[in-house]
């Protein structure tokens, strides 16, 4: 039986010597008891001597690297599984990619650990100074309890990081000195009395601004950085508060108006919004990945989207065709002279716009420019296609009891029916979405009638069947002369 002690500075590349030794002697895994520092000393007169043969050792890269860090976790029985390994792979190349075999798996898991561990180091060491600020070379010192055994292999980060002074990091296990540039490992030592340092407030500062109290999951938080590292951390003091105060701080934010993001990120999301078959997030996203749609060609002419506007637990849904000249410029639907007339026909039917969700079935402003004008021109069916994907979204997010589709473009876009607008009007129609839409006459269309007689009695046509659509969602008596298909 071979037992084999390794330093605890230095392990890796004793660890190395010794199983290529071993290997090259052939001497199996089951012969060799594998010790730490605080193996006896007698024992290291077993180690092998530089082997005899190393011409048919196979190491492959992916195990030196695994190697590399295994040697340095706290697990006692590692040294051992990195040989036990190492004694396979000899016969066995492709076992180092085998993800279904067990001890590469749990080689994997300890390596894993000291990365983590490496990462933790990186994160949580904090340094105070112990000299003089005035000096050429400033020095620092820091208390740090690591896991596994990670200053050695970690130290270097240090030395680029602060190749500038002197400091030490000082653990329980091995402790690094970096002083004029030359790095220096030591045994471990106890926890020093490190003086408070002038720069802990501003990490307070610093972590009390970098925490989101809206992103808050405490468990989550305590895995990335664990209460054990916290007594080492001068930010630390203020997680309990920032804990307690959380849900009332994301609360707060979610109440204050809610900022623009910047434009890519909305198309980055009606990007992603295109591969879905229907919206999942919430009104408010709705409008900012409304804004980076490219779904159809329109939003190239235009100079934004347009989403509906109103509350969204409306009663009544209107929609319209698309936006005009004006709604494109002011970014709301029926701000033009259209929507003045809609404002008087349904202020005369009893009906008041802040009541009411009113959209358009298509968001993107489409016009043919003669001069400095932008003349309207009324969009295809596959655009109206392309653009229920938002209409169906705001339906589905409102909810209406009654949808009231204004012209021909929406009493398409809103029951699939394409048929002619005069015969249907005043009738309530099956929705596509399940519901029932009224169809009535689209308030440009009574802007441009003629002669006057006609545009009178559109209008009275119009009041009439808002008036009908504000007794529906009332809930007043309707008669079946109004509308048969309510009736029905
Ligand atoms: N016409 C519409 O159909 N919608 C508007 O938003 C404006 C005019």
């Amino acid at each position: 039986m071979r037992h084999i002690a390794l330093p605890k500075i230095g392990t890796a590349v004793a660890w190395r010597d010794a199983a290529r030794a071993l290997l090259g002697e052939r001497v199996p895994p089951s012969d060799v008891i594998w010790g730490g520092d605080d193996t006896p000393p007698e024992l290291f007169a077993n180690a092998p001597a530089a082997p005899p043969d190393r011409s048919d050792i196979t190491v492959p890269r992916s195990f030196v690297a695994l190697a590399n860090s295994v040697v340095w976790h706290s697990d006692p029985q590692r040294f051992a599984r990195l040989y036990a390994l190492l004694w396979r792979v000899q016969s066995a190349p492709w076992l180092m990619s085998d993800r279904g075999d067990a001890e590469v798996a749990k080689l994997r898991s300890l390596e894993k650990g000291v990365h983590r561990c490496q990462h933790k180091m990186k994160a949580f060491v904090r340094f105070r100074e112990i000299g003089d600020p005035a000096a050429p070379r400033r020095s620092f010192a820091a208390w740090f309890e690591p896991t596994h055994h990670t200053v050695e292999p970690t130290a270097q980060f240090f030395c680029r990081r602060f190749g500038d002074m002197d400091w030490r990091i000082l653990t329980p296990d091995v402790s690094a000195h970096f002083e004029k540039g030359v790095l220096r490992l030591e045994d471990g030592a106890d926890a020093p009395d490190l003086p408070d340092d002038a720069h802990e407030e501003l990490w307070v500062t610093y972590f009390r601004n970098i925490f989101n109290p809206a992103r808050l999951k405490v468990a989550a938080m305590q895995s990335e950085m664990p209460k054990k590292y916290w007594k080492n951390m001068p930010e630390a003091v203020a997680i309990p508060e920032l804990i307690a105060t959380a849900p009332a701080r994301a609360r707060a934010m979610a109440e204050a108006a809610p900022t623009l993001p910047p434009a890519h990120a909305a198309s980055a999301q009606a990007m992603q919004m295109r591969n879905v078959s229907e919206w999942t997030g919430s009104a408010c996203a709705m409008r900012d990945a409304l804004e980076g749609c490219t779904r159809c060609d329109l939003h190239k002419g235009a100079t934004q989207a347009v989403p509906g506007s109103g509350p969204v637990d409306a009663d009544l849904m209107i929609v319209g065709e698309q936006p005009g000249d004006q709604e494109d410029l002011a970014g709301r639907p029926f701000v033009g002279p259209a929507g003045q007339l809609f404002d008087q026909a349904a202020a005369h039917a009893g009906l008041t716009r802040e009541a009411l969700y009113l959209t358009n079935a298509v968001k993107h402003f489409k016009f043919t420019a003669r001069g400095k004008r932008r003349i309207h021109q009324r969009p295809t069916r596959s655009e109206i296609d392309r653009c229920a994907w938002w209409l169906n979204a705001e339906i589905k997010q409102v909810a209406p009891k009654l949808i009231v589709a204004m012209g021909a473009t929406a009493a398409l876009a809103t029951t699939g029916s394409g048929q002619a607008i005069m015969n249907r009007r005043g009738k309530i129609e099956d929705g596509l979405h399940g519901g029932k839409v009224l169809i009535t006459l689209h308030p440009a269309y009574i802007l441009r009638a003629q002669p006057a007689e006609v545009a009178q009695q559109a209008m009275r046509d119009f009041q009439a069947d808002l008036a009908l659509a504000r007794r529906i969602i009332s809930g007043d008596a309707v008669s079946p002369s109004e509308s048969p298909a309510i009736s029905g």
